[in-house]
């Protein structure tokens, strides 16, 4: 039976139209699903939004419409750009959905009967903007939250708490016995020393002045603590605690399932703290991992809305195509790591990798075939000398390689991997010559040969960048000739056929440097609502 893989990307906020740090979240977790599929995993893949909470409460109220119209508003912007981007997820879930809700109840009495909840008082500096309670050191004298740098309110209020001391032993013993359930694994440690050593005090997870969100059963005038109900969404979207429960027991219950949660580096505190408690209350296992992403940030910092300094993806994919737009946000931006967005390395990554490495390499290959075959790619017989073995090497090495970096979640190197693969593609052209083997009548054999080795090169990277490339690899195949039959991982390792070769259009155009940079400048500067439409 094939392995289990379950990948979630974080529930986003519907308060604004989406932008490329989102997309990067996504479009990430997209290709990680792909990937491991293409390994022959059987995958779920989920994403959704997290529509309660006092900050939508006032936005839809400033708008003059009802919270339940505002996040309907925002759900489509939401779902049109997963439908651009290529986004698979197999479901989407908003707390607002009944089954997210009568789960967040049932849970949350099970919690009450089993004193993991109590009620109490809190008293505390909130933050609207990050729905989050700050201690009098945390916000300073000051009196501004940690996270966003606003204004904190003091609030006392009635509340539930959950009970963290009494689950701290076994989240330690989970960081303890687990090295990788956060990664990068310097995020541990960062959770431990800051949040963990100073003592961590029980949480608040119900609100009594606003009312936006799912009410406690027993107590109506206590709404569940935004993240109390987020975090949740991803075993009720699996159907945990509801008649069919099927896609619960499979992808989540069952150890040799593999769980992985992808979050920004701004919620590893929930998802690697509060997350695992939630669950060892309920008797549940944890996920495997946390893998924590870097942000994407512009020159003056994080993108933010209210910075102005937000870029979109909707112009990017018109303007380049959607699969020049996943191939930058996969290879630019180490997965694990912080990036920069800069026009002038989105448009030298796309010329250099796609139209110049990866497009010439076709090209050539399918020009070559044509002008010395007449169209038919000669099949690998032999080889001729160490270029062809050292070539040969390389690619059983790139499908390892691919397939371990992948099963660690190391999507960049997987990726740089291939392209490596590619350029060395281009060199061995170069080393060959095949323009000088087919003026010699006796090098006619390892003139065939040299082209099987090309053909090889861009199939295996056709089928390996395939999660990426969700247009343009089938159509190095096609132009290759090969048939659908061989686009899988477990073809690659055997021998193609002699196929007819088309030229067709070139893959990737090769892009204007000063020019592009230029548009894409104009399009940083324009006014947001411009820009997202
Ligand atoms: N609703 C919470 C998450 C609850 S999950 C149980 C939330 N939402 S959010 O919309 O503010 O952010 C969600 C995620 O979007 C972040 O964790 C991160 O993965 C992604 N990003 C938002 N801005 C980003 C960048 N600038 N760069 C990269 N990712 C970004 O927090």
């Amino acid at each position: 039976m094939a392995k289990k893989f379950y990948i979630t990307t974080p529930i986003y906020y519907p308060s604004a139209s989406p932008h490329l740090g989102h997309a990067y979240c996504s479009v990430m977790a997209d290709i990680l699903r792909r990937s491991k599929a293409l390994l022959g995993y059987d995958t779920y893949f989920l994403t959704g939004l997290d529509e309660h909470g006092e900050k939508i409460e006032k936005n839809a109220e400033a708008k003059g419409i009802t919270p339940q119209q505002f996040v309907d508003e925002i759900a489509t912007k939401f779902l049109n750009l997963w439908k651009l981007l290529g986004i698979s997820n197999d479901d989407f879930i908003r707390t607002t959905d009944k089954r997210h809700v009568d789960t967040i109840q049932k849970v949350f009495t099970r919690y009450l009967n089993n004193d993991d909840v109590y009620l109490s008082r809190y008293k505390g500096w909130y933050c609207v903007h990050e729905e989050t309670f700050w201690t009098e050191t945390q916000v300073g004298k000051e009196h501004l939250c940690p996270e966003c740098g606003r204004s904190v309110e003091e609030k006392e209020e009635e509340a539930y708490f959950f009970s963290c001391q009494k689950y701290l032993p076994s989240l330690l013993k989970i960081f303890e016995e687990n090295p990788s359930f956060v990664t990068p694994v310097g995020r541990k440690q960062e959770m431990i020393n800051n949040f963990i050593k100073p003592g961590l005090n029980d949480l608040c997870v119900t609100r009594t002045t606003f009312s936006w969100g799912i009410p406690v059963k027993e107590n109506k005038k206590h709404v569940v603590y935004v993240w109390l109900d987020a975090l949740f969404n991803y075993i009720t979207a699996l159907g945990y605690l509801q008649e069919d429960d099927t896609k619960f027991q499979k992808y989540w219950m069952d150890e040799e399932s593999e769980i992985v949660h992808l979050v920004g580096a701004d919620i590893t505190r929930f998802h690697t703290i509060y997350w695992p408690m939630f669950l060892e209350a309920l008797g549940l296992r944890k996920p495997s991992r946390i893998f924590v992403h870097g942000l994407m940030m512009m020159k003056d910092g994080k993108m933010s809305k209210s910075k102005g300094n937000v870029i979109y993806a909707e112009p990017l994919v018109e303007h380049y195509g959607l699969d020049a737009v996943r191939y930058y946000l996969a290879s630019e931006i180490i997965f694990g790591q912080d990036g920069q967005f800069t026009p002038e390395l989105f448009i030298e990554r796309l010329n250099a990798d796609l139209a110049n490495n990866l497009g010439n390499l076709l090209n050539r290959t399918v020009s070559m075939i044509g002008k010395y075959f007449d169209g038919m790619a000669p099949t690998h017989e032999k080889d001729f000398g160490e270029e062809d073995l050292a070539i040969n090497q390389k690619i059983q090495e790139t499908i390892t390689e691919y397939e371990k970096d992948i099963n660690s979640l190391k999507v960049t190197e997987a990726y740089h991997a291939v392209m490596e693969l590619v350029s060395m593609g281009n060199k061995y052209i170069e080393q060959k010559a095949p323009w000088a083997l087919a003026k010699d009548a006796n090098k006619k054999d390892e003139l065939a040969s040299t082209m099987a080795h090309l053909v090889e090169v861009l199939h295996v990277s056709s089928v390996l960048l395939s999660p990426i490339l969700l247009e343009k690899s089938a159509q190095i195949d096609e132009q290759l000739g090969i048939g659908e039959d061989y686009r899988n991982f477990s073809s690659l390792k055997k021998k193609l056929p002699s196929t007819l070769v088309h030229k067709g259009n070139p893959l990737f155009m090769r892009l204007e440097n000063e020019k592009e940079v230029e548009w894409l400048k104009s399009l940083m500067a324009m006014p947001k609502e411009k820009a997202a439409a």
